[in-house]
């Protein structure tokens, strides 16, 4: 017994469809995925540092970020409800806010937020922070949460919220000098992330 041959195939899309949903998914690619925008930290003024006697810091500082975002098609609004810190060993020595803004399309805009605090050290952070003193080369971690909204046109499309972490080594941390930073590291991450 011999089989019939199979019917040839007509179910081919025509080629119009395929273009149009090529069209689609490139669109959709380029105006709904953000490129992640860039921080980098800047420069740092120390205002205010003083360390009293019971070791207990208080400190002023402006932090100036600078912030590029590289999209074409995507704006960014930062939320008034975020938080920068700074620390040093683990310890908050720093903490500020962000003004809410509109961080335009391919705009690059430095930040300057004011970071203050008031607590206490331990005996160990009080001797190694003297050390790094003495070495000209003191270790502070930064940490900004910035909740976001992406707008695309004019459309408010998706809300997150963005960490960014790293280190800055500064060679002192004195209101008399200038710190000069000598590296940054960064890290970006969507702490949280959901759809409107
Ligand atoms: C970038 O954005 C900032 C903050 O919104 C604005 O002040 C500045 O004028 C913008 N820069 C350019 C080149 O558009």
């Amino acid at each position: 017994m011999y089989g019939h041959p199979l019917p040839p195939v007509y179910g081919q899309p025509p080629p119009i469809l395929l273009i149009i949903a090529a069209t689609t998914v490139l669109l959709v690619y380029i105006l709904l995925i953000p490129k992640i925008p860039d921080y980098k930290i800047e420069d740092l003024s120390v205002k205010k540092f003083n360390v009293g006697p019971d070791k207990t810091i208080e400190t002023n500082f402006i932090l100036a970020i600078r912030a590029e975002n590289p999209n074409t098609k995507i704006s960014l609004n930062y939320g008034n409800n975020n938080e920068v810190t700074l620390s040093y060993e683990d310890t908050v020595i720093g903490k500020g806010n962000i003004p809410a803004f509109t961080h335009g399309q391919e705009n690059v805009t430095m930040i300057n937020v004011w970071l203050s605090g008031k607590t206490q050290l331990g005996s160990n952070q009080v001797e190694s922070f003297h050390k790094n003193e003495q070495q000209g080369k003191i270790p502070l971690q930064y940490e900004a949460m910035v909740p976001i909204s992406v707008n695309i046109f004019r459309f408010h499309l998706k809300k997150f919220t963005i960490k960014v972490t790293g280190d800055v080594t500064v060679d002192s941390i004195n209101p008399d000098k200038k710190p000069k930073i000598l590296s940054t590291t960064y890290e970006f991450n969507i702490h949280k992330f959901f759809s409107l």
